[in-house]
Parts: C-alpha cells; sequence; structure tokens
C-alpha cells in the first residue's frame, strides 16, 4: 500500500479538475484521474509528469453504470488505498426550464447529481479511517442563475447530497464539503464568456478586480481536502470573488445602456401560453 495518500478526481482533464490534480499531485497526493476523452486525458497526464505524486489517467464515462466500481479499482490496484474524492466533472450551457427537453435534463442530472452519488456510494466502501469527498457545485445553486435550469437543479442536488453525507459520515471519519465557483474562464465557458451580457452579469457583478482562475477553485478543494480543513465539514463554500455574498455593481455595469443586454439574457423568456 502507497505511504501516500490517493485522489480520485472526475474531469481531471481539463479546467477546474486538471488544475485540481496539479494541486494534489504537488502536495504529494498520488490521483487518479478520470474524464470522457483519452486523448485529452493522456495529454493532460503528459504535463503532470515530474510532480511529487503519480498520476493515473482513466478515461471513462462518469455516467456509465460501471464506471464507479472501475475508478476506485483502479485507485486500490494501482495504490493500494483511496483518501479522496472529488467530485468535479460537469457540463456548462445549460438553458431555461421551458428551454429544456427530458433528454437534456436527464443528462445534467446523470452527470452532475446522478454520478457523484454513485461515486461517492462506491468510495465509501474503499476508504481508510479518514478520508474526504469535496464536490464541484456552483453558486448558480445558491443563487437563481438566469438560464441556470437543470445545471442549477442538479448542482443544488449536490448540495443536498454534500451536506447528507457530511452528517451520517462524519462520526465515521469522512468529510463533505462542496465549492461553489462563480464563471471561471475554462473550456466550458469560454464561448459564453463571448457574451457581452454574459461578462456583465459575472465579471461586472464580481467585486474582484480580475476573473477567477481555475487555481483558485483547485486550492479550495485542496484546502478542504487537507487536514488543515479537519474541523470543517458539510459547508458549501462559494469560491466567486464575493459574487453571491454581494450585490456588487461594477460602475462598468451600473452605467451600461439598457440595449446592451442581448435577448437570450433578459428575464423576459417564458413558454407561449397555451391559448
Ligand atoms: P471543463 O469543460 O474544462 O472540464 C470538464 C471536465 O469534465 C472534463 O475533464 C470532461 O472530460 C469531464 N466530463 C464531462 N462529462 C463527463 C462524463 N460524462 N464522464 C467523464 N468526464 C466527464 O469544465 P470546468 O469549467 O473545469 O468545470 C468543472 C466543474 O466545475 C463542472 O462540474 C462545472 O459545472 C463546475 N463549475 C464550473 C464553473 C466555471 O465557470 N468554469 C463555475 C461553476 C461550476
Amino acid at each position: 500500500m502507497s505511504d501516500q495518500p490517493v485522489a480520485l478526481i472526475t474531469g481531471a482533464s481539463s479546467g477546474i479538475g486538471l488544475a485540481t490534480a496539479r494541486t494534489f499531485l504537488e502536495n504529494g497526493v498520488h490521483v487518479v484521474g478520470v474524464a470522457r476523452n483519452p486523448a485529452k486525458l493522456d495529454n493532460a497526464a503528459e504535463g503532470l509528469t515530474g510532480l511529487p505524486a503519480r498520476f493515473v489517467p482513466v478515461a471513462l464515462d462518469v455516467t456509465a453504470n460501471d464506471s464507479p466500481a472501475r475508478a476506485v479499482a483502479q485507485a486500490i490496484d494501482t495504490f493500494g488505498r483511496l483518501d479522496h474524492l472529488v467530485n468535479n466533472a460537469g457540463i456548462g450551457s445549460p438553458a431555461p426550464v421551458h428551454e429544456t427537453d427530458d433528454d437534456t435534463l436527464d443528462q445534467f442530472l446523470n452527470i452532475m447529481l446522478r454520478a457523484p452519488f454513485r461515486l461517492a456510494r462506491e468510495a465509501l466502501t474503499a476508504f481508510g479511517d479518514t478520508a474526504t469527498i469535496v464536490n464541484v457545485s456552483s453558486t448558480y445553486a445558491i443563487l437563481g442563475g438566469l438560464r441556470g435550469g437543470a445545471y442549477s437543479a442538479a448542482k443544488a442536488g449536490l448540495n443536498g447530497l454534500t451536506l447528507h453525507m457530511a452528517a451520517q459520515y462524519g462520526a465515521a471519519g469522512i468529510r463533505s464539503n462542496a465549492v461553489a465557483p462563480g464563471v471561471i474562464p475554462t473550456p466550458m465557458t469560454e464561448h459564453r464568456l463571448e457574451a457581452e451580457a454574459f461578462r456583465r452579469m459575472n465579471h461586472d457583478m464580481t467585486p474582484a478586480a480580475r476573473w477567477g482562475q481555475v487555481e483558485d477553485v483547485a486550492q479550495a478543494i485542496w484546502f478542504l481536502s487537507s487536514p488543515a480543513s479537519g474541523w470543517i465539514n458539510g459547508q458549501v463554500l462559494a469560491v466567486d470573488g464575493g459574487w453571491t455574498a454581494t450585490k456588487y455593481l461594477s460602475e462598468e455595469a451600473l452605467t451600461a445602456p439598457r440595449e446592451s443586454t442581448s435577448p437570450d439574457w433578459t428575464h423576459s423568456g417564458r413558454p407561449p401560453k397555451r391559448d
């Protein structure tokens, strides 16, 4: 069995998950990194060599029925232990409720609620005497984000799962927390950042002089996984430069002409009324 702790991180090929894998490796934690696309994952793995701990890529779709067992078995077979789970894999670009069909609803709930639930259930069978789970939620599950739809629903479910597990397994030495990032430039969000209204709603309403970075979230996930947070259990930590906690409006947002808001981001969208 490895002397060093071991983390299972989903969505480790890109964005927040990749930055989190790097942070764990830098802190001497071996990482089993899960993602969908084998080529992207191999590419990520190449960039992570030479760090103090080892990265083991596992290409799988987290929604497949056998994925939790396969991912956890990889950690046990390779390192003989599992200490941390980070449920990070996710997708973006949601739509309002009235524009969300059943397949899309199922897809969002499967990836960002059902899969984390099933991965946690499997990880619980492999954890040692102490362990941590960190779920990557969203500010859109704390505040009602425009166009949140199935995404907000899945992430709010994830927050509920976090609280339940904190209560249920805290006494057994397993802490469960969540981070709720604000909008961070990643492959998931970069196309949306092209929309001026989206940028205004996020950047111009954040009392920070810069965009959030993937490393900001990775450091919070690491803190909630490390002994430094040993007395923290059942929290949903917003990592958002103050977006959810303030009603901040930059000078630019305060003076923005109304017509700069694109139709997609107005409050008026609703389904056509029945005759
Ligand atoms: P990203 O698109 O850069 O990375 C997503 C990762 O999830 C990739 O590694 C991808 O392979 C993996 N993934 C997606 N579906 C999968 C599946 N079915 N099976 C296995 N892996 C799958 O996205 P980003 O921005 O790094 O997002 C990571 C998490 O952070 C997501 O849960 C997202 O909802 C959350 N988040 C992101 C925010 C942002 O502004 N970037 C804000 C709030 C939350």
